[in-house]
């Protein structure tokens, strides 16, 4: 099987170069034609729209799974056309070109589709409404996929981090080294989700065969917490591994105390009976994926220089 993957360099993407590779012959994009580690891929910029179909049609795949997003969700609020460009009119046109192609489509969304108004997790029916120009981004995305008429997979997940990128987990051990005490929010919950498992996750639904499964589903690391409760949680695992020696004080605060451009849902947690079903076995709780994730960072290399965060003195 020929695989393209496009954004090689996202938190996401970067697992994916590991976890798709044994599927076959494996083509991935960055936006400079660049890999972190250095090696050379193919170029693509989704901004340049008229460019994603000549490079579909070129690499021929039988499958393209699309780790490219425009993911600044407080930017998107003043750069509403650039998000839908990249978020939605892109995977339009890269829907198109593998539905011309013959390849199959595995792309992925977001917990953002939904308003965060629930209070019992989301099913993949149940109805979007999202809050901010992120998330309408994404859900357009989504909305184009499906008119396109493309076999596809689009996997909605939430809350991502990992060992690569700006997410929260490396935002907090990095302030963790230079502060003494953080203010996290409290009142927004949801499931933290490392990037190494919706790539794992990705390849194994991949392996599935007859039927496969196509449409919507939800992945993200069972159970729900708080963005404190995570950060808590976080600096927990991070002292006992000796990854710091002197946790910060981490104060609960409310959404109100720390005003951002765009809203947020309250309530983002997933329902992911559909996908454990597919998978035949459960997905980890999100503690024990942070704690794989800790095992990955201090497997053969530095967890200091992997995590990117100074030492605390
Ligand atoms: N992060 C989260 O918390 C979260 C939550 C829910 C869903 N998701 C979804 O999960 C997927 C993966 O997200 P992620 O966390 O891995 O995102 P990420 O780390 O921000 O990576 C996004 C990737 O998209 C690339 N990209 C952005 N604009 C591009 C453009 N114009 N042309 C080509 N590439 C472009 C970036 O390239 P550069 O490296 O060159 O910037 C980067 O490699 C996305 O669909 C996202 O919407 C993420």
């Amino acid at each position: 099987m020929k695989v393209l993957l496009l954004g090689g360099n996202g938190q996401v993407g970067h697992e994916l170069r590991r976890s798709l590779a044994p599927l076959g012959d494996l083509v991935v994009t960055t936006r400079d034609g660049l890999l972190t580690g250095g090696a050379t891929c193919e170029v693509l910029d989704l901004a340049d729209l008229d460019a994603i179909a000549p490079l579909v049609d070129r690499v021929q795949p039988d499958l393209v799974v699309n780790a490219t997003a425009y993911t600044a969700v407080d930017r998107a609020e003043s750069e509403r056309e650039q998000a839908m460009r990249i978020n939605a009119e892109a995977p339009r046109r890269l829907a198109e070109a593998c539905h011309r192609a013959g390849a199959s489509l595995v792309h992925y969304s977001t917990d953002y589709v939904f308003s965060g108004d629930a209070t019992a997790p989301y099913g993949e029916e149940a109805p979007t409404c999202p809050v901010g120009a992120y998330g309408a981004s994404k859900l357009a995305g989504e909305e184009a996929i499906r008119e396109s008429g493309v076999s596809h997979l689009i996997l909605r997940t939430a809350w991502v981090y990992g060992l690569h990128g700006n997410n929260f987990m490396r935002t907090m051990l990095r302030l963790g080294g230079e502060r003494e005490e953080l203010r996290v929010v409290s009142d927004q919950v949801g499931c933290p989700t490392p990037a190494w498992l919706i790539a794992d996750v990705t390849a194994q639904l991949l392996q599935i065969r007859t039927p496969t499964p196509t449409g919507v589903l939800h992945l993200v690391s069972r159970g729900k917490t708080s963005w404190h409760g995570f950060a808590e949680a976080i600096f927990e695992v991070a002292e006992r591994r000796r990854v710091i020696s002197r946790p910060p004080r981490v104060l609960a605060i409310p959404t109100s105390e720390y005003p951002t451009p765009a809203r947020r849902p309250a309530y983002s947690v997933l329902d992911t009976t559909e996908v454990v079903r597919w998978l035949r076995r459960e997905l980890p709780d999100w503690r024990v994926a942070l704690e794989g994730t800790f095992d990955r960072a201090q497997k053969g290399m530095s967890c200091f220089r992997l995590l990117n965060m100074p030492e605390k003195r």
